[in-house]
């Protein structure tokens, strides 16, 4: 292993370029329902799959956050959790380890995402505000607007459309990002958010090249530019794979160069980072890192420890160095592909390129009979899940919630069944039990009817939204 660059490992190992560079050490039965169990479990979880119980799932495909498997070395780390208050040396660790990866200077440890994204909302947005990003993501836009901001998405306009075959449909759209800039100026743009592999797209990547030309459009206009890095070593892959000047670069180097553009990042290391519960938020600015400071003591937890545990530290430590090897990356991306080869052979309407951490199954041409506010992505969640226990996730019109403005629905271009693969957890035989269980809804698709919205929480209302189908 040391006497080869590892990101040639795998190809030299011929047509299984992809095969799993672990073995399986400990494991977990799953549960095998009967329909008419998954026909009662629906209707007690209102035909929303986050309100199933997993003991009902078979394979839970819902998110790839937070579910991932562990490594022994990662498990060894949690023996070695440092429980102080104060100071605990597997900060340091995290530390240590955001700093060499991802590049940055000073690092807030959060229990999770989005209690990053509440810190830097809070610290750098005042209310009228404006925050531009490559597409939208749930629970950061509404950050974004909780602290009186408006998100406008400037994303390039083939991201809508599931069938354009764009290699980079992460990219930014710098003519949008400028318009935006003359329209409501430079001084009400506290930062622009710009996402490493773009969920809500179908985990499309952004090019080298985009995130260089978007810093000097930054630069020209004293922009921040604030990274989410959830899903940026993935994005590194496709890098390595689809951009000239890359193809013998290592993924670590590709992501050092690619954050270097950029003046700090949220992260969910629930994704990338291998780790079942944690985040991060990372600042170049010394300024702007004193206040987050400061605030992560009101919300999260003191500043060396940020809502985790010394132990969920260490482990997320030796997760991020693990999350940035070659053959990992490729195996973990290598098996989406796998999936998403099987079904696009069959006729299953994908988007299209499959992306870094799931397939995107096209609501509106899979059910192209259902209009959109019968919640097509939803209705084809609750088709898959009574089919076969697969659990996935809608995202679609019910996951784009409302209009803070009209309170009518958003209506996205993009109405999506997620099926989202974590990492190190399930076989290629999962992936074609998968497959087989997509294939026979898209066989019955013409008997699908759609559902109604019976109960609509406030806030991120797919999470705990209840259906009735259309009878
Ligand atoms: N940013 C992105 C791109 C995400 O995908 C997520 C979470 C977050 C931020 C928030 O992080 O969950 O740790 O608070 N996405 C999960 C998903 C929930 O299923 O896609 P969090």
């Amino acid at each position: 292993m040391a006497h080869e660059p590892p990101h040639t490992m795998g190809q030299q190992h011929g047509r299984r370029s992809w095969a799993e560079p672990w073995k399986i050490k400990m494991v977990e039965p799953l549960a095998v329902t009967t329909r008419e169990e998954r026909a009662a479990a629906l209707v007690e979880a209102g035909y929303n799959t986050f309100l199933l119980r997993s003991r009902d799932v078979y394979i839970d495909l819902l998110t790839d956050s937070g579910t991932s498997a562990m490594s022994d070395r990662q498990w060894a780390g949690m023996m070695l959790g440092d429980e102080a208050y104060a100071g605990s040396r597997n900060f340091y660790n995290l530390e240590a380890a955001v700093q060499r990866f991802y590049g940055y200077r000073h690092i807030v440890p959060t229990h999770q995402g989005r209690g990053a994204e509440h810190l830097i909302s809070q610290t750098l947005i005042k209310p009228g505000d404006h925050v531009p990003g490559n597409m939208y993501f749930t629970t950061t836009r509404l950050h974004q607007e909780l602290a009186g901001a408006t998100f406008h998405d400037v994303i390039i306009d083939e991201a809508h459309d599931p069938e354009s075959l764009h290699p980079f449909k992460g990219n930014m759209d710098l003519a949008k990002l400028g318009a935006l800039i003359d329209e409501v100026g430079a001084d009400r743009i506290p930062y622009v958010s710009l996402a490493g592999t773009v969920n809500m797209a179908g985990g499309q990547p952004v090019s080298m090249a985009n995130v260089r030309a978007l810093r000097a459009l930054c630069d020209r206009h004293g922009l921040r530019l604030l990274l989410d890095a959830t899903r940026m070593v993935e994005n590194a892959l496709f890098i390595q794979e689809r951009e000239d000047g890359y193809g013998d670069m290592p993924i670590a180097a590709i992501l050092r160069e690619f954050c270097s553009h950029t003046d700090g990042a949220w992260m969910s290391a629930k994704k990338d980072n291998l780790v079942n519960i944690g985040g991060w938020l990372a600042v170049n600015d010394d300024a702007v890192f004193e206040e987050l400071r400061n605030l992560v003591v009101v919300y999260e937890g003191l500043h060396t420890y940020g809502g985790m545990a010394g132990r969920d530290m260490e482990a997320l430590a030796i997760g991020i160095e693990e999350s940035v090897q070659d053959e990992h990356v490729r195996s973990r991306v290598g098996q989406v592909r796998y999936l998403g080869e099987l079904l696009t052979e069959w006729g299953i309407p994908i988007v299209q390129p499959v992306g870094g951490h799931a397939i995107f199954l096209d609501a509106r041409r899979f059910y192209p009979h259902l209009e959109q506010d019968l919640f097509p992505a939803q209705t084809l969640a609750a088709e898959l899940y009574l089919d076969s226990g697969i659990r996935s996730m809608e995202r679609g019109i019910a996951s784009a919630g409302r209009d803070p403005e009209t309170g009518d629905h958003h209506r996205p271009k993009l109405e999506l069944t997620r099926l989202t693969i974590p990492r190190r957890v399930y076989t290629q035989a999962h992936m074609d039990v998968v497959a087989e269980s997509v294939k026979a809804c898209h066989d019955a698709r013409d008997s699908a009817r759609g559902l109604r919205m019976v109960y609509e929480p406030k806030y991120l209302r797919f999470f705990q939204a209840r259906f009735e189908p259309i009878s």
